[in-house]
């Protein structure tokens, strides 16, 4: 039984700050059931669902996890389209916890086309993915870092939504205060998505991953980028941070996030390593540092 760090971030109601973020064991509506059902995470965020079709991805290798302190990847967003994943949505809403729908798309009327089928399909909130650092248009770093797009797509979705909107950008653009204030209209923010980034086999001769470079995530990747971009968005303007995400892993890396402004935040890559239980042992510690240190919860 842990204490009570309910919080309520942008709307939304949740039992703890812990979320399982978008791509992790979430590509169907069991491994969510599992994750959500092995306590500890309050809330799941869908894998990016772009489009009416199956999108394939890219050909393997698409992850590369021997990095010691990371993992690399450019799955190319593979999912199986919008009408296919109600599916995955209704059984992962079993567990009776928010479930965020995460989108891409190449304009913003497909991401308002996208943001309403998925509110018919339940979930608790969207989450606009405005920043993948391996695939092309506006779900990707590339549209991402535009700020009149990004403002636009916000804009069209929030129209269409009556649940709260959140915004996910990447790490990997010129002026990220820039484009955090472009997604102002939006509900909360999510920083960050994967650094850009490669890896060379040595023996082949070539890049590890067939699209050559992709996204790192993991603990390297918090100070350079979790850390860093939640600070100075929270320095520059007032907006829910709801999820600090990148390289969390124990209860440290949760203190650090909400110490430098994140409301809540999201675990993904640790979950490869550790599997669903990381999120209650996460609690348990998070639990004991705050009796140690004297705050209330
Ligand atoms: C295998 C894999 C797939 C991912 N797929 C998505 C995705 O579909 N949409 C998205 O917004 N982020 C995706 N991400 C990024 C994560 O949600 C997260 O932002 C990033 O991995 C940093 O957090 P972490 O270090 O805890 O993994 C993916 C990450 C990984 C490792």
């Amino acid at each position: 039984m842990f204490a009570d760090l309910s919080t309520e971030v942008a709307g939304l109601r949740l039992e703890n700050p812990l979320m399982l973020a978008s791509g992790i064991l979430d590509e169907n509506g069991y491994s969510m059931l599992r994750v959500l059902r092995s306590g500890g995470a309050s809330a799941a965020v869908t894998k990016s669902i772009g489009g009416e079709e199956e999108r394939n991805g890219y050909r393997p290798p698409v992850v590369h996890p021997p990095l010691q302190s990371g993992m690399l990847n450019a799955i190319g967003l593979a999912n199986p389209g919008i009408e296919e994943y109600g599916h995955e949505i209704e059984i992962a809403r079993r567990a009776g916890k928010p479930i965020i729908g995460s989108i891409f798309a190449p304009d913003e009327a497909g991401f308002s086309r996208l943001a309403e089928r998925m509110q018919s399909f339940g979930v608790s909130a969207i989450e606009l993915n405005l920043s993948c650092p391996h695939v092309k248009g506006v779900g990707s770093e590339v549209g991402g870092s535009d700020p009149v797009l990004v403002k636009r797509v916000v804009q069209a979705v929030k129209s269409v939504s009556s649940v709260p909107v959140f915004a996910k950008l990447s790490p990997n653009v010129t002026d990220l205060v820039e484009i955090a204030r472009a997604a102002s209209d939006a509900d909360g923010l999510v920083l960050i998505n994967t650094v850009r980034a490669m890896a060379v086999d040595i023996r082949a001769r070539r890049p590890v991953l067939s699209n050559g470079f992709g996204g790192l995530s993991g603990p390297s990747i918090k100070p350079v980028g979790g850390i860093r971009c939640v600070y100075e968005v929270r320095k520059a303007m007032d907006i829910p941070i709801v999820g600090g995400v990148g390289g969390i892993s124990g209860f440290e890396d949760v203190v650090e996030y909400i110490m430098v402004g994140s409301d809540a935040v999201q675990i993904g890559t640790a979950l490869w390593r550790n599997g669903p239980g990381i999120f209650s042992s996460i609690l348990c510690e998070l639990e004991k540092f705050m009796e140690e240190e004297g705050y209330r919860a």
